[in-house]
């Protein structure tokens, strides 16, 4: 069957269906999962700058030593304040022209520093002139390769009113006597590199903690649906909907929806209320969620998973206070054991 030394088409037919088979599931299926990707509420756009100063980080081969991921371990955690998800790199649908999408220059190579964050890291415009003029005169041990081919020397009469002189100090000079001015390739870069910041995920601001709302209470507990006067769906909207959004139905690539979830309507509620207390962190197409062990009573998360057992077309039992208290006691049992 597998004479493919004696029949050059049945190579070439299988090495082509292998081709196929490969780039549909390594390159097509991801991109098109990809398309639909939301971005983070506060995500801002690339300016105009930003984006040609990316085309600039490509065609010097930036990717070649400097990655823009944060992964999902200890050891990138310097990196960045959580790990990169689907939609920080949102901005990739940003078309740079009428043919091209701005890529997303995850890289694979970390011989310098991962960039993720540098506009929040290293915001200053100066810093970055000396340091792509010549990396050695900021960082006395680098192995970065110096761009002063993306300045200008000049005699210090041709340097028009408009123009900044950047300070090199004289023993880095590259042309003796001259002044050094930077050309717009390195000012988009620059513009590039500060607009790399990690967008801060939604958090949960208007929420009153539970001690407060006592003193309170008499005005959020008219309209109740729940136990003691809580109100799930505004507990809800203060709590959750930041990210999994007022309509339960999350953004793609960042928060998962709620409406139809499998874990939202189980019958059995461990597994929700468990996410609730202790955060969750399952899978890679979406970020990370943080724990509410501490903000919320159990009476409260019974009244939040209650609402979402039971809003947007979910249908499923109503969860008691009681129910609670008994998974809390269990999780901090389990964390007790796992200490020991
Ligand atoms: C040969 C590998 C190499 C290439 C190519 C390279 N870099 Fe670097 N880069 C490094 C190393 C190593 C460092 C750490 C030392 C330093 O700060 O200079 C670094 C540091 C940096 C920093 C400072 C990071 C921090 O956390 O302080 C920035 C910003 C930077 N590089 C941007 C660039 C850009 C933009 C390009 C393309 C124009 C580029 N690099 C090309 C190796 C490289
Ligand atoms: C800071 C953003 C954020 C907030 C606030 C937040 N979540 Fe989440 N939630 C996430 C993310 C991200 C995931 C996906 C984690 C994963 O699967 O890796 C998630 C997953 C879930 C899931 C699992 C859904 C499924 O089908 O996989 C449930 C249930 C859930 N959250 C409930 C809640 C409830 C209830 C609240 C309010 C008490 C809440 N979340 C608040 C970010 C958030």
């Amino acid at each position: 069957m597998f004479n493919f030394h004696k029949d050059h088409r049945k190579l070439v037919i299988t090495a082509l269906l292998v081709f196929v088979f490969l780039s549909t599931i390594i390159a097509i299926v991801p991109s098109y999962q990809m398309q639909d990707v939301e971005p983070l509420p506060q995500q801002e756009e690339l300016s105009e700058e930003a984006i040609k100063g990316l085309q600039v980080y490509i065609s010097e081969g930036c990717v070649a030593c400097h990655t823009q991921q944060v992964r999902n371990i200890e050891m990138d955690n310097v990196w960045g304040s959580r790990p990169s998800m689907p939609s920080d790199y949102y901005y990739s649908k940003q078309r740079m022209n009428t043919w091209q999408q701005s890529p997303s220059l995850l890289g694979s190579e970390r011989t310098g520093p991962d960039l993720t964050n540098i506009g929040n890291r290293q915001p200053g415009a100066s810093w970055h002139l000396l340091h792509f003029y010549n990396p050695r005169i900021v960082v006395k041990e680098s192995i970065m390769p110096a761009y002063s081919y993306l300045f200008e020397h000049k005699n210090e009469d041709e340097v028009q009113d408009d123009e900044t002189i950047v300070d090199i100090p004289s023993e880095f000079l590259k042309e003796k006597g001259k002044v050094v001015v930077p050309t717009e390739k390195v000012k988009n870069l620059i513009a590039y590199m500060q607009s790399l910041k990690q967008t801060e995920l939604p958090s949960a601001k208007d929420f009153i903690p539970a001690k407060k709302q006592d003193s309170q209470s008499s005005s959020s507990s008219s309209n109740s649906d729940e136990d003691k006067g809580l109100d799930g769906k505004l507990l809800y909207s203060q709590v959750c909907s930041a990210c999994h959004q007022e309509n339960g139905e999350g953004l793609k690539g960042a928060f998962p929806p709620l409406k139809g979830s499998a874990i939202v309507t189980k019958d059995n509620p461990e597994l929700l209320i468990k996410i609730i207390l202790q955060g969750y962190d399952a899978r890679s197409d979406y970020g990370q969620m943080p724990g509410f062990a501490t903000q919320l009573s159990d009476a409260e998360i019974a009244a939040i998973a209650s609402h979402e057992r039971n809003a947007w077309g979910n249908s499923a039992a109503r969860v008691s206070e009681e129910e609670v208290k008994k998974i809390r006691e269990m999780v901090m049992e389990e964390a007790k054991n796992k200490e020991l």
